[in-house]
């Protein structure tokens, strides 16, 4: 069983009106669990778009997207979001902090609204998240007083807070220099080998690709392994 199944899958925007745009156009693809996987592709091609829908940010108009071999077009929404907080991690492209508040606010946010976790373990499983990324010491510095390179590793200790199967990361490493950006990649490659996570990165850089397993090609809208 594959963990994404993808079976022609459409994506409008502003369906229908004279601002219409088709920006997925009939996308089928598998990716087991554990792969680590570049999605490549021009500036609009797509990549976002495929990114929001498969960690259930966004709906598509058409196909079908099966996430453990089951289909998720029935899911409400409240089913949606909770199987978004427990299995899906995300790393949106400038990261999405909230910058007024510190690290381990932010890394908390998560652990808060899975309302599984103890209240009392909050502060130190946020805490053990920033240490392993090396910035424990910035725990209570607010993300906006942050380097770059600090706050994308706020954005995935946020990411990863409930130990998600499947990370999500929109260029994750398109703001910042090459150093921070193989630091960065590091801490993915340890996530996919030692935590078995499942990693999927948009990228338009070939050096960051080539770090994958596998690389998917976007182009327009469409999907092309073999490029
Ligand atoms: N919210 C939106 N409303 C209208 N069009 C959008 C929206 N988001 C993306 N698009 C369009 O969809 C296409 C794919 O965009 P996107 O997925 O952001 O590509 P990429 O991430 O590869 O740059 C582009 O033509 C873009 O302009
Ligand atoms: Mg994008």
């Amino acid at each position: 069983m594959s963990l994404i199944r993808l079976d022609h899958l459409e994506k409008y925007y502003n369906k229908g009106k004279e601002t219409q745009v088709h920006a997925l156009k009939g996308v089928s693809l598998e990716i087991e669990s554990g792969e680590m996987v570049a999605l490549m592709g021009v500036s609009g091609s797509g990549k976002s778009t495929l990114l929001h829908i498969l960690g259930f940010l966004d709906s598509f108009d058409g196909g079908r997207y099966d996430f453990e071999g089951a289909g998720t077009s029935s899911l409400k929404a409240e089913e949606l979001a909770r199987l978004r907080n427990e299995k899906i991690g995300f790393v949106m492209q400038n990261f999405g902090l909230i910058l007024h508040q510190n690290a381990l606010q932010n890394v908390s946010l998560p652990l808060l609204l899975n309302k599984k976790t103890k209240y009392a373990r909050i502060r130190p499983r946020a805490l053990r998240l920033l240490q392993d990324l090396g910035i424990g010491e910035k725990a209570d510095v607010p993300v906006d007083q942050l380097s770059g390179g600090q706050q994308q590793r706020v954005a995935i200790a946020r990411a990863i807070a409930n130990k998600p199967k499947l990370l999500l990361a929109d260029e994750p490493t398109g703001a910042l220099d090459s150093q921070t950006a193989e630091e960065v990649m590091q801490i993915f490659h340890r996530l996919n080998e030692e935590k078995g996570m499942t990693v999927i990165l948009a990228t338009h850089d070939p050096r960051i690709a080539a770090e994958c397993s596998r690389i998917l090609y976007l182009e327009d809208g469409r999907i092309n392994e073999t490029q």
